[in-house]
């Protein structure tokens, strides 16, 4: 499948990384997201990395249409907030918006892709097609095959990821799959380390970045994917492995309560200009 046209839906950072790197392959991108300034929001965001990255600025956001509803395409990315009643509202819509060959994947973090296709009438053509951030940057998309994806729509999927200059990795339906599995508890436990005062955060985060080599430490990683995101996950990981060792911080959970959400609202660990 060449997936010519794609719908888009969502454009905060991840579904207008996403845009752009769909656009920039030639293919046709509808977007929509209903938020009051959030599809200027993302395509000001699209055009300032693609200038960033000295790729072809006007061409590629001239196949990028803003769509005030769901359109009929031959795959939806939906890249929506983290909230599974929210995602599974969509793919309901999705479902009825595009044809019936149609692929529905989501960039869900951890919401289990199980869930949104037991929703709708082609759980087989469901699929978690997990991008990182920044999207037209970052090399890696998780492949994440619900209880009834088909071999078929993997496939697709894979190849897909492949013809956009990634790298597919695939992993099974599971809580938080294995990117977030992994990254949300050693989040999370730096930010136990902040609350308990065994080092400030600047101080956390380079023994991460110097000693382990990770290219940003925990504590900015968490500001850039944001803290109402980490907390999502969190509670995800918590609620379907039943254990309390992936409870979310409550340094985590006061931070979003204050509306300190990380560099999408200028202030989390860190403050932004
Ligand atoms: N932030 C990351 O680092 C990261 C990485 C990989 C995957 N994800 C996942 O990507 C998804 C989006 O995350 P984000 O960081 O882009 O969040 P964000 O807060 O930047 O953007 C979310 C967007 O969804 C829109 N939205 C909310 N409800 C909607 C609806 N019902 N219909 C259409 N649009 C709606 C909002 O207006 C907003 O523009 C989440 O599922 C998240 O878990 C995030």
């Amino acid at each position: 499948m060449d997936f010519e046209h794609v719908l888009v839906v969502g454009a905060g950072q991840m579904g207008g990384g996403i845009a752009q790197v769909v656009a920039a392959s030639g293919r046709r991108v509808s977007l929509h997201d209903p938020y009051p300034g959030a599809v200027e929001r993302g395509l000001a965001g699209i055009r300032e990395s693609l200038e960033r990255l000295g790729a072809d600025v006007d061409g590629t956001l001239a196949r990028i249409t803003v769509v005030d509803d769901l359109v009929a395409a031959d795959l939806l990315i939906e890249a929506i907030v983290e909230d599974g009643a929210a995602k599974e509202d969509i793919f309901r819509r999705a479902d009825a918006a595009l044809p019936p060959d149609a692929i529905l994947a989501s960039n869900t973090s951890s919401i289990p892709i199980t869930s949104l296709a037991a929703v709708i009438g082609r759980p087989d053509r469901v699929i978690g097609m997990h991008f990182f951030n920044p999207a037209p940057v970052l090399q890696l998309v998780e492949v994440i095959r619900g209880l009834d994806t088909s071999d078929e729509t993997a496939a697709a999927i894979v190849a897909l990821a492949r013809d956009l200059g990634k790298t597919p990795a695939e992993a099974n339906d599971f809580p938080g799959f294995v990117s977030n599995r992994i990254l949300m508890p050693f989040i999370n436990e730096a930010a136990y380390a902040l609350l308990e005062g065994v080092a400030e955060a600047e101080a956390i985060d380079t023994i991460a970045r110097l000693g382990f080599a990770h290219p940003m430490g925990p504590l900015a990683l968490a500001d850039l994917i944001g803290l109402d995101t980490c907390v999502a996950i969190m509670d995800v990981l918590h609620a379907g492995l039943g254990d309390q060792k992936y409870a979310p911080c409550p340094l985590l959970r006061q931070h979003v309560q204050a509306g300190r959400l990380g560099r999408k609202s200028g202030r989390g660990f860190y403050t932004y200009a």
